[in-house]
């Protein structure tokens, strides 16, 4: 094993503003190397050089980690777990923060995560899975009422239909066959459950389970959670809403199905998503992500003290310990100011401006998502969700305030973001 005071070359995969996050906080461990990015966006390729290696491909990424002398390849998005780039680089004995394949099956399949919820006894919608359009479309008919269709598979966050009533869960369910491809081969049919939703990510390494900040994204277009599903418009860290049973509930859960997956053969190392929704009979698992959040990253990570370089080695070869995270007794808000359109269509290579000047407010750090650095040194948008504007602050409210007004001094034509992040822990629990 590397001494603590040998270097890591790192090569991370992924091109968002949780990419940015988490290339900050290795760039702050005593332990970084080189850094490299693949693809990156134009913030990271300040802190990393750009690999040219397709993210996607196991065994392109496997060679360059080798050929490079890679110590740690960092897997952001879901997309290369479920090509098996963990597996490939595990192979060549390269360390890799994010689970194998067979464990990142939690997010790549919603009848895995059900299955696996089920054998360790975690509280979750009631679900049925179908592989024939015709009985699932007669079953919502019976039900005759409100339920939750779901593709199984990746679906870039679209394969989620909440229907309120049977026509629109008859259209939920012929969509979900019909339009995400081979995601929707296996379709779940679930129970509506309701309450706020709070996001908890943990880190792991198969046994020990680290819990982070609780976190809670907006995952709407427009303010008063109205408009169509996007990535995550805006989050904020802690959730004060959350009861300390609550909290003690969820990491229970998280624990429980760690302990079933390593018992199942297929161990868990990286970090474990937890969506919930806290129901009046207690929190239940909405689904899981075998990677971290995103924007949640972009408010946890500011508020962890960690050697973030130490402990994703620990996570991939089984030495992680609770005492190399602790948390600063501070809050953060992350706006999300995305182009005009999203998550529809909209145009790219807008000029952005005021970002220097932002980044002057105290305790404000604004990460990239869809940006790109021009030959010029322009930097112009290249994607829907454009930037993150973080702010840190000792109460709420001063980091809501402080978010705000970074973000109003960043420009680009067709800017828009929501004004009403964080407002739901301002006016309380009671009166959401
Ligand atoms: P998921 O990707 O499974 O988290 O679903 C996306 C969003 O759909 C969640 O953040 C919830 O707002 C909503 N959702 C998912 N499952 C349910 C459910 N069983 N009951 C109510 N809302 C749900
Ligand atoms: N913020 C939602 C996600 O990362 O899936």
């Amino acid at each position: 094993m590397a001494s603590t005071s040998e270097k890591t070359n790192i090569l991370l995969l992924g091109s968002g503003g949780r990419e940015h996050a988490l290339l900050d906080k290795l760039s702050q461990s005593p332990r970084a190397g080189k850094l490299y990015v693949a693809p990156g966006n134009g913030g990271m390729l300040a802190l990393a050089e750009r690999a040219d290696v397709n993210p996607e491909s196991p065994v392109e990424v496997a060679a360059w980690a080798l050929a490079h002398s890679i110590g740690l390849v960092v897997i952001g998005p879901e997309a290369p777990l479920m090509e098996g780039v963990a597996d490939a680089c595990r192979s060549v004995d390269i360390p890799v923060f994010g689970p194998n394949l067979s464990a990142a099956r939690m997010e790549g399949s919603k009848k895995f995560a059900k299955q696996v919820m089920g054998r360790a006894g975690v509280p979750t919608a009631a679900w049925r899975s179908f592989t024939d359009e015709a009985e699932a479309a007669a079953y919502v008919a019976r039900l005759n009422g409100p339920c939750v269709i779901k593709a199984d598979g990746l679906a870039a966050g679209k394969g989620v239909i909440v229907a309120a009533d049977a026509a629109e869960a008859a259209a939920g369910v012929h969509e979900c066959f019909n339009a995400f491809g081979s995601a929707g081969n296996v379709v779940l049919v679930e129970e509506t459950l309701s309450g706020p939703e709070c996001s908890l990510l943990a880190l792991t390494d198969g046994k020990t389970v680290v819990p982070l900040a609780t976190s809670q994204d907006h995952k709407r277009a427009y303010d008063g959670d109205k408009g169509p599903n996007t990535g995550g418009m805006g989050v904020y860290s802690p959730v004060p809403m959350v009861t300390p049973e609550e909290l003690a509930t969820m990491t229970g859960i998280m624990e429980r199905v760690v302990r079933q997956l390593a018992k199942d053969g297929t161990p868990y190392s990286g970090c474990l998503y937890g969506g919930f929704m806290l129901t009046p009979e207690g929190p239940k698992v909405l689904e899981f992500n075998a990677r971290f959040g995103d924007p949640e990253t972009q408010v946890v990570l500011p508020r962890m003290h960690a050697d973030l370089v130490e402990v994703m080695l620990a996570c991939d070869n089984g030495t992680l310990s609770a005492d190399m995270v602790s948390w600063e007794d501070d809050w953060a808000v992350a706006v999300v100011l995305a182009s005009a359109g999203y998550p529809g269509s909209y145009e790219k290579g807008k000029v952005i401006t005021g970002i220097e000047q932002a980044e002057t407010l105290p305790g404000v750090t604004v990460y990239h998502a869809g940006t790109k650095l021009l030959d010029d040194g322009t930097l112009v948008t290249s994607g829907g969700r454009v930037l993150a504007v973080t702010a840190v602050a000792a109460t709420f409210e001063a980091a809501r305030e402080r978010a705000y007004e970074a973000a109003e001094l960043i420009r680009f034509d067709g800017r828009f973001f929501r004004t009403d992040i964080g407002m739901k822990a301002i006016i309380g629990r009671e009166n959401l």
